[in-house]
């Protein structure tokens, strides 16, 4: 007896409990978004009764007056949702490619990508989703009017919003790029400064037409009308007959599990959930809470199943409208294990020896999450974009809004990288009406059959590998939910064949151990990683909101 209670004080002494809270605790309801605007309003939204998908519609339009940079109507993105009874779904409201887009638009006569056609003209701008996105969560869950859900967003952007000072910073550095499409009358030419408040009149008025006269509106209606011919004369190829034709689709989620938790996130034309299953399922009979949080040897194994996942992202992921995609296949136990077969812990593997290809790419966090719980226990990971930092920069005065430049993200050519420094193939090529792969990575995780976390972050190529560092922060190292956001994150994509760190944060030892086992660095001064905005659900029940300081990420609860 004395030698069991021995054997288990010394193993609890050494197994890790879980940290303490350090993020907002809230104990009925929360919402995690890029700015505190919108946090307030899904909050607010569910003070009054409504439920996460009302707040969900609203915190998603909120983004789009107070945080222009990646909250959006021009756009699209991904929704998984969980419901109180334990019901999963998803909602894919994704940009298309137009119906006059073709395969080598972004080609010249040779053949090669025309540097900037994908990024920086009209061509770059997809199918937007957003607006046909919010009403099908409404139509399907929504507990509140829409006009009561609309009406805050509306009086926000006719209030204005405040500057922040990284907003600033961000209205700065692309205040040139932004000019130099729209001209120097922009609304957002203006030289902002932080305290200043920047009010959205145009933005403003669309949202009442579309308040009044519903989804339509946007896709048939006035504004249809307006933004069409405002594309138009700028080059662009969308045409009313390509916004009729839109519709945000629910797709099955992808469910898998990583040892007790089960985890649902976002399936095809997302990469996102495939690539998580992927790299949680290679590092799963790895002991990595004993290598040490941000251990060389942790670092090490992440690394060479990001490096084998996005392989194959490469190779085989596309809209499943238009490409069949061996799900089952890449998800088996067997081919996994034969995947990680190859991994020496002595030695880096090397990206041209699991496949060819040599490029550069960036990192940046121009997308934006955020993550609710209501009082009723249903939770939301919604996770929307313009691809861009301000899309392609095309901003329509006189409706009030940025458009995307999500045809990026379709592989204009095979093996050419995109702005992501991801490369693809046939599954991923362009075609119209379809929809461009995806890294976003909306996700809901459950451990002993209840709800444990909600997740998701911006970061291009790097929203997979950070979600999965916040997962692991949490249930390998027992990180609280804001401690597992704050932790620094590295990243590994296959091609480049480097792991880049965030700036300042992983010490030389960390590093030059990496280095002498082969593996190269990206030693560029590299931007932040991620930032994600999560929920966890504590023992007691109470949330523990995750809001990444990387940004003017906030969580507001009650
Ligand atoms: O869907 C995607 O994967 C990209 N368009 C996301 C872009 C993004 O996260 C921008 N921030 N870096």
């Amino acid at each position: 007896m004395k030698k069991i209670t021995f054997l288990y004080c010394f193993i609890t002494a050494f197994s890790f409990a879980q940290q303490n809270p350090t993020g907002l605790v809230t104990s009925k309801a929360m919402v995690v978004s890029a700015r505190e605007e919108a946090s307030k309003i899904g909050a607010d939204i569910m003070k009054k009764g409504g439920n996460a998908f009302d707040a969900m519609v609203g915190t998603e339009l909120a983004l789009a007056v107070a945080f222009p940079f990646a909250g959006n109507i021009g756009g699209g993105g991904f929704m998984v949702y969980r419901k109180a009874n334990g019901e999963v779904g998803s909602l894919d409201y994704r940009e298309k490619a137009p119906l006059a887009a073709s395969k080598d638009m972004f080609l010249d006569k040779d053949g090669n990508v025309i540097k900037g056609k994908s990024t920086e003209t009209a061509l770059a701008i997809g199918v937007p989703g957003t607006v046909a996105g919010v009403f099908a969560v409404h139509r399907k869950f929504g507990s509140m009017p829409m006009s009561e859900i609309l009406k805050p967003v509306i009086a926000l952007a006719e209030r204005g919003v405040v500057v922040t000072k990284k907003q600033e910073k961000s209205l700065n550095d692309y205040r040139d790029a932004i000019v130099k499409v729209n001209g120097a009358a922009t609304l957002l030419a203006s030289n902002f400064k932080e305290k200043d408040t920047i009010k959205y009149p145009a933005l403003a008025k669309t949202l009442k037409r579309i308040s009044k006269n519903g989804r339509n509106e946007f896709y048939k209606g006035e504004t249809a009308k307006i933004l069409v011919d405002y594309l138009q004369k700028n080059g662009g190829i969308i045409t009313l007959e390509d916004l009729a034709k839109y519709e945000a689709k629910w797709r099955k989620p992808l469910q898998f599990t990583y040892k007790d938790l089960k985890i649902t996130s976002m399936s095809p034309p997302s990469s996102g959930g495939i690539c998580l299953a992927q790299i949680l399922k290679m590092i799963a009979p790895y002991d990595l809470a004993k290598m040490g949080h941000n251990s060389p040897e942790a670092i090490q194994v992440i690394v060479e199943a990001e490096r084998r996942a996005y392989a194959d992202r490469s190779q085989f992921l596309g809209d499943p409208d238009f490409v069949k995609i061996p799900v089952n296949a890449l998800l088996s136990g067997d081919y996994l294990k034969d995947r990680m077969a190859t991994f020496n812990v002595d030695k880096a593997s090397l990206s041209s020896e699991i496949k060819e290809g040599k490029v550069t790419y960036n990192e940046s966090t121009e997308t934006t999450h955020y993550s609710i719980v209501d009082k009723f226990g249903n939770a939301i990971a919604a996770t929307t974009t313009l691809n861009d930092g301000y899309g392609s920069k095309y901003y329509c005065d006189e409706l009030g809004f940025f458009l995307n430049n999500e045809m990026d993200d379709f592989s204009a050519k095979p093996g050419s990288p995109n702005m992501f420094g991801l490369v693809g193939n046939e599954a991923n090529s362009i075609a119209p009406q379809k929809r461009m792969l995806s890294s976003m990575t909306p996700t809901i995780v459950e451990k002993d059959g209840k709800l444990f976390m909600v997740v998701g972050t911006p970061g291009g190529s790097t929203i997979i590998t950070s979600v999965l560092q916040t997962i692991l922060n949490v249930y390998e190292y027992k990180l609280s939910m804001q401690e597992a956001v704050n932790a620094p994150r590295f990243h590994h994509q296959w091609l480049p064949d480097l792991i880049t760190f965030e700036p300042s944060t992983f010490d030389n030892t960390t590093i030059d151990k990496l280095k002498a086992k082969g593996y190269l660095i990206n030693e560029k001064a590299t931007p932040i990683i991620g930032k994600v905005d999560a929920i966890l659900v504590l023992p007691n029940k109470t949330l523990e909101g995750g809001a990444d300081f990387r940004g003017d990420d906030t969580a507001v609860g009650f």
